[in-house]
């Protein structure tokens, strides 16, 4: 079985994914998370953000390795474990360049196909472009502003210009972000994370 939980940036995703995992006792997969270790490969080595050829190379002579541990993700190279560094402002301001490349996008769907199911699958195009097969769909959403106040309380930054580069990079995600045709909706502002993820659950098969 796959699962798969795909929305805008914000939204919830991993918390929902993360939760919804553990209660069907599933490893859960974001795909986020290996774009963010792209992204921070190509700033600490000085690499361009609009040409994949360089980064795809420098991937492959060091390669990049997403691990879906039941406690969360961990991202590695070699026996250097990126995950600390891979939410920082300055990540959030290069990753979507680096998710436009074509290339490098067939990078992280080549790795997450290689993963064995069951998973709960959690980014912007898990339903659609890399698992259509998928059981399940959901698509999360919240508006800006909720999204911005969540952003916030995760980092010291204000929530003016949190909302203003949330929805800057919801416009440069947009094409790979519309939601599967099968996914159900779900308004994460509407409830708090358990409520959300119990909407989730109430979709979805109940574990043996
Ligand atoms: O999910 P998260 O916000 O951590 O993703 C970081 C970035 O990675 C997104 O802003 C988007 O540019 C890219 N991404 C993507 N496709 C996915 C997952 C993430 O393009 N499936």
């Amino acid at each position: 079985m796959i699962v798969t939980i795909d929305g805008v940036a914000a939204s919830g995703k991993s918390s929902v994914a993360s939760g919804v995992a553990r209660r069907l006792q599933l490893p859960y997969v974001s795909s986020g998370l290996l774009y963010r270790a792209a992204a921070l490969v190509a700033l600490d080595e000085g690499l361009p953000t609009d040409r994949a050829e360089p980064l795809l190379a420098s991937l492959e002579a060091q390669p990049v390795e997403l691990r879906p541990l039941p406690e969360g993700n961990e991202v590695w190279r070699g026996s250097q474990d990126l995950t600390e560094r891979l939410h920082t402002s300055e990540v959030d301001g290069s990753v979507s360049a680096v998710a436009q490349l074509q290339p490098l996008r067939e990078w992280v769907n080549d790795h997450l196909r290689q993963l064995p199911p069951p998973f709960v699958a959690e980014g912007r195009d898990m339903g659609t472009n890399v698992f259509p097969q998928a059981e399940y769909k959901f698509y999360l959403t919240a508006s800006p502003r909720v999204r911005a106040e969540r952003r916030v309380q995760e980092r010291t930054a204000d929530l003016e210009s949190v909302e203003a580069a949330l929805v800057l990079r919801d416009a440069r995600d947009a094409r790979q972000s519309a939601p599967a045709p099968d996914a159900r909706h779900i308004d994460t502002g509407l409830g708090n994370l358990e409520q959300v993820i119990a909407k989730v659950l109430s979709y979805l098969p109940d574990p043996a």
